[in-house]
């Protein structure tokens, strides 16, 4: 049986810094309030010029490279993102498989919102498990800051934008295999966090009036409550469903939307500090990029070794959730 092994990782992100500081000048807000109630201190902002699938491909670049799997193995290509180049189609999948070279590949896009990169995760395991599909390029890749209420202080403070990316290829050894993936979803909840207009939900007439109204909108208060207890289930449920103790994680790498949300959650599995992997402070919420961005970062700094096991946990729109038990398995030169 063919078995499902991450192999790489890679991320981008944009140039402009967006402080705290600069946020109170735009909203009534102030660098302490947003530092506690979020663990933000800045998040990068994507130029005017630049788009999701130039952070998305510049990401999916790195990985690529660092992967050691030739362009032309790429048989499959899945971008999670809630902030695509176009809304419905061309998919940002496809724009990135082209922008970097990859030919005669199947490409789609998802929407799980901030869980986008745990689905994606999934999807890669499920091809590459059935035999359909051998080496898989999943992208979280968003430009927040283009569906972004900047008038609306509860909101604006919390989101960023930036891209990460990873291969998964087959392998016959189980060892460096993903060893399980969570995905769960519940709509009751959907109007907890979501971009209510210009959708064909809205009246054809309307579109017009409401094309700057398609920003996201949330319940901050109500969506942090389900989150910490949503999270915390399950990944209880995937530990103990694979009869592993939270002290053999060697990086939990949580969504990174709130640092309250991640010490509750952390707490909860008696994670240490030196186990628990966090980019909020610098990033702030990059919904389905947050995940790839945050293990980039351990890859880069230096921490995340062969073998090294991760627990993701992601919650988002939706609302989704989701976690994974991941094992990182570069491929050996
Ligand atoms: N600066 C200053 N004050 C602010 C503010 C800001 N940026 N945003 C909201 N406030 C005010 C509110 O108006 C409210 O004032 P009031 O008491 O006079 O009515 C007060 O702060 C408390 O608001 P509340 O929304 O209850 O704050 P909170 O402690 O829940 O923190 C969030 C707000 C958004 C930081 C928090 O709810 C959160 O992080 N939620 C989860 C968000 C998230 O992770 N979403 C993505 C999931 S992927």
């Amino acid at each position: 049986m063919a078995y499902a092994a991450l192999r790489s990782i890679g991320a981008y992100v944009p140039q402009k810094v967006l402080t705290n500081d600069d946020l109170s000048q735009m909203v009534d807000t102030s660098d302490e309030w947003i530092y506690k109630r979020t663990g933000i201190k800045e998040r990068r902002i994507a130029a005017d010029n630049e788009r999701n699938s130039d952070m998305g491909a510049a990401a999916a670049e790195l990985a690529l490279e660092r992967s050691g799997i030739a362009k032309e193995d790429i048989d499959l290509v899945v971008c999670a993102t809630i902030s695509p180049d176009y809304f419905n189609m061309p998919s940002n999948a496809t724009i990135i498989a082209t922008k970097i070279g990859l030919k005669n590949v199947t490409s789609f896009d998802i929407s799980a919102a901030c869980t986008g990169f745990v689905y994606i995760l999934s999807i890669a395991k499920a091809f590459i498990e059935s035999g359909m599909k051998k080496n898989v390029l999943i992208i979280g890749s968003e430009k927040l800051s283009a569906i972004t209420d900047w008038t609306d202080r509860g909101t604006c403070i919390l989101f960023g934008d930036g891209a990460g990316a990873a291969v998964i290829s087959a392998t016959e050894n189980k060892a460096e295999a993903i060893v399980d993936v969570h995905t769960g979803a519940d709509g009751e909840y959907a109007d907890l966090l979501m971009t209510p207009n210009g959708g064909s939900g809205s009246a054809h007439d309307d579109l017009d009036k409401e094309a700057g109204s398609c920003f996201m909108q949330m319940k901050g208060n109500e969506t942090f409550k389900v989150a910490v207890r949503t999270l915390t289930k399950d990944v209880k449920e995937i530990l103990a469903d694979n009869n592993i103790e939270s002290d053999s994680i060697k990086h939990f790498v949580p969504h990174q939307a709130n640092y309250r949300i991640i010490k509750a959650v952390g707490d909860a599995l008696k994670m240490k500090e030196e186990q628990v992997v966090l980019t909020v402070h610098k990033y702030g919420n990059t919904s389905g990029a947050s995940i790839p961005m945050a293990i980039n970062d351990i890859y880069e700094s230096g921490r995340l070794q062969a073998g090294d096991m991760m627990l993701l946990d992601a919650f988002g729109g939706g609302l989704t959730w989701g976690s994974a038990l991941v094992p990182f398995s570069p491929l050996q030169k």
